[in-house]
């Protein structure tokens, strides 16, 4: 059994323009000690499948549909007692800015004995003591004249470490970073994921770290999950994820990020915007903004194809694959193999479709303002 097993999660927003389905599906496991990491773009629904996990969300968010499983304990629909026990002693989150989350009214010091007073059964003394050892475990310097100051007082890098400190004074077995160093600058950030990488090792505490940074998952991470519009597009192990992305958002992902090869050259930024969760099409979300789009992909979604035994992908081009190499038959649907094989010269144009007129428009009518505004991985 694993430490987490999240299955089918579905969260949606009810707002007053309708219901916004944030997370969509979403199904992964986490083993104690692992690092499973969940990349994506801004607003693919990674924050809210984490605080799905931890039932903080905004009070027009509810979870739908689909089981969260924390050492066998179902939560959704646990309740409040349960919840707090979870947020307490088991999960802690890291947000991603840490001045939302520290008191600007009180010392560290006081926020962090307050924070270890609370999850353990330790006495006053014995939290103080307790404090400054977590202090010089994050590699805060003079954490005894840290203890007295205020957040404002402290430089971002610093204020970062205090809320991991934070976060792991209840010694919790999971520990969602949620971008945890966006804010920060590159050295500064550098120092946080070695920090983390140390503390993990150290604590043997599983971690679920949410990035837009593919940089920062060949780091950190075990497990990957690539997220899109609040579904998951591919998933497997951090090896598999980065030397043989099976879906086509994830390849565009790869060629924004800089290499040794392409350093010194301009980035390739995903063009286009992501889709609007209100009015998801009926096929694959990034269709619109995939040059490698068929027809089929603007009717139908691909179902969740294994790669392999660590590999998981949900690309049509994997099923054009599988047909044209003989691994998949789909006799049984005409129709698809018809839908599959009618990207016009496909093997000359490197997978490019000129798309049917009747697909040309609904593209159109998906991409309209997409085209002006430059996706980047923010
Ligand atoms: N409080 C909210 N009310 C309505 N919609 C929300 C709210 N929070 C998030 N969403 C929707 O959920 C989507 C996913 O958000 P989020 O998980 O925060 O994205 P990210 O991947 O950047 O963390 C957003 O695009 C937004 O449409
Ligand atoms: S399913 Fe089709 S549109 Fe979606 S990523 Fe794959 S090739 Fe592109
Ligand atoms: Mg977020």
């Amino acid at each position: 059994m694993s430490l987490l097993e999240v299955k089918d999660l579905q969260t949606s927003f009810f707002t007053d323009a309708g219901e916004v389905k944030a997370v969509n599906g979403v199904s992964f496991t986490l083993d104690r000690g692992k690092v499973l990491g969940i990349v994506g773009e801004s607003g693919s629904g990674k924050s809210v499948t984490a605080y799905s996990i931890m039932q903080i969300l905004a009070p027009t968010g509810k979870i739908v549909s689909g089981s969260i499983k924390l050492d066998g304990q179902e939560l959704v629909n646990a309740g409040e007692k349960v919840m707090k026990d979870v947020r307490g002693n088991k999960v802690s989150i890291i947000f991603q800015d840490p001045m939302t989350s520290l008191n600007p009214t009180y010392t560290i010091g006081k926020q962090l004995m307050e924070a270890i007073l609370l999850h353990t059964d330790r006495n006053k003394k014995q939290a103080k003591e307790r404090a400054i050892e977590m202090l010089k475990l994050v590699n805060v310097n003079e954490p005894e004249k840290r203890m007295k100051q205020y957040p404002y007082e402290l430089s971002g890098g610093m204020r970062q470490r205090v809320m991991i400190a934070m976060a792991l004074a209840c010694e919790p077995d999971i520990l969602i970073a949620d971008e945890p160093t966006t804010a920060l600058d590159v050295t500064i950030q550098a120092q946080i994921l070695e920090l983390m990488k140390d503390l993990q090792n150290e604590l043997g505490m599983a971690i679920i770290m949410i990035t837009h940074d593919l940089g920062v998952v060949a780091q950190m991470c075990d497990e990957v999950i690539v997220m899109y519009a609040g579904s998951i597009c591919e998933q497997g192990t951090a090896d598999e994820i980065f030397y043989n992305p099976c879906h086509e958002y994830t390849k565009g992902l790869m060629r924004s990020i800089p290499t040794a090869d392409t350093a010194g050259t301009r980035l390739q930024p995903i063009t286009g915007t992501p889709i609007d969760l209100l009015n998801m099409p009926a096929g694959c979300p990034f269709a619109p903004r995939c040059d490698a789009a068929m027809k089929i992909c603007l009717r139908e979604r691909a179902e969740r194809m294994e790669i392999n035994d660590e590999h998981m992908a949900s690309c049509w081009m994997n099923v054009k694959k599988g047909v044209e190499d003989g691994s998949i038959t789909l006799e049984a649907d005409e129709e698809k193999t018809v839908e599959l094989e009618s990207v016009p010269e496909e093997a000359a144009q490197e997978q490019t479709i000129e798309a049917e007129p009747a697909a040309e428009e609904i593209m159109q009518e998906q991409t309209a303002e997409a085209e002006t505004e430059g996706g980047d991985l923010q």
